[in-house]
């Protein structure tokens, strides 16, 4: 197929865009690069042995992207564009607002202006708030406890009208929990700008020696050891999730709202203690109070991407620490530095 992966310099959609490239698809790239690398594609033909094209555009600019969608003949779209950490979107609620939920508009316009049916959509479990029940299945209830919660809330919703109108439109809703890991390789993997707000980046950052130690946020949760507990899986598995959806659209011709996590739950000192282990590293920490917003414990029912898509994470928690690591100790500022071919 043909498809164009908005994002796709990114971290979930470099690896996504490596797996399409690894099923025969042709791929084409939609990014701003506010938030990835110009890097970033190349790496993805280092490690594919073919190249995605790659186009430096903002999925709001609607007429371009409706004109790509056009002249490539593009059959399906993964759309992971956007913006991603909720202090910031606690700061500037209309930043996310314009970005998420204006840009899944002005791409849903594109894709109805160049007939393009088929949708992948990258949510969150974010969506669940501070879940009443662990592990989480699809139809618990959701909350938007911050604007990032909001705008995944909203787009999904705006997908789900749009497939009850237009009955030709097919849209898969992914629901990712926590991501972590890198492609083997060490050539692609997470990059965040400034100051890390998540666990594994900021782990990695301490090993690597760029940040002292590690602030573990809260240590009195109600959970084995205190520390917060999250379903992390490899993003891998989790690239490899969104070419199973796809390949679910055009099989089943249904819609669909999986969660995607591996069912399994981890504290912040076992995470530590695991990438301790796994790398012979010792991880300097500090437990400090709990972070707002942040919830006790949060864990996927996976089973429904397993029944419908034949979909379930398979890498082990080693093997994220160990694949996180590679990808920061041959990068140590990330993309700043070319890795020559
Ligand atoms: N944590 C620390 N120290 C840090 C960073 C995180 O102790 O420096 C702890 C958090 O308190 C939490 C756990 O590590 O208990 C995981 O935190 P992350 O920030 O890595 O992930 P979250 O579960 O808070 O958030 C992630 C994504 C969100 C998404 C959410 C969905 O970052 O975008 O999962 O559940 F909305």
């Amino acid at each position: 197929m043909r498809i164009v992966v908005t994002g796709g310099a990114g971290y979930v959609g470099s690896h996504t865009a490596v797996e399409l490239l690894r099923r025969g698809h042709h791929v084409t790239i939609i990014d701003n690069f506010s938030n990835s690398s110009q890097a970033s594609p190349g790496r993805i033909a280092m490690i594919a042995g073919q190249s995605a094209a790659c186009e430096n555009l903002d999925v709001r600019d609607c007429s371009a992207v409706t004109e790509l969608l056009r002249d490539n003949r593009i059959d399906a779209v993964i759309h992971l564009a956007g913006l991603k950490a909720v202090g910031e979107s606690c700061a500037n609620p209309l930043d996310y607002f314009d970005n998420n939920i204006g840009g899944t508009i002005s791409l849903l316009r594109a894709m109805r202006a160049a007939d393009v049916r088929q949708l992948v959509f990258s949510s969150s479990a974010t969506v669940y708030g501070q879940p009443e029940n662990n592990p989480i299945s699809e139809d618990a209830p959701r909350h938007a406890l911050n604007p990032y919660a909001r705008t995944k809330i909203v787009s999904e919703d705006l997908i789900g009208d749009l497939c009850n109108s237009q009955i030709e439109f097919r849209a898969a809703i992914l629901r990712y929990f926590n991501p972590v890991g890198a492609h083997p390789s060490g050539l692609i993997g997470e990059d965040p700008n400034g100051m890390p707000d998540n666990l594994m980046p900021y782990i990695c950052q301490v090993a690597v020696g760029r940040r002292a130690e590690l602030q573990v946020f809260g240590g009195d949760y109600p959970t084995r050891d205190g520390t917060g507990l999250r379903d992390y899986l490899h993003v891998v598995d989790l690239a490899r999730a969104h070419v199973d959806a796809l390949d679910y659209l055009v099989r089943e011709d249904a819609n669909l709202t999986v969660n995607l996590g591996s069912g399994n739950g981890f504290t912040v000192l076992e995470m530590i203690q695991a990438f301790e282990r796994t790398n012979r590293i010792q991880i300097p920490y500090r437990v400090m109070p709990r972070r707002a917003g942040d919830v006790a414990e949060v864990f996927a029912d996976a089973s429904l991407a397993r029944r419908l898509m034949g979909w379930r994470a398979e890498q082990t928690l080693e093997r994220m620490c160990e694949d996180a690591w590679r990808w920061q100790s041959m990068n140590p500022d990330g993309f700043g530095v070319e890795i020559p071919a």
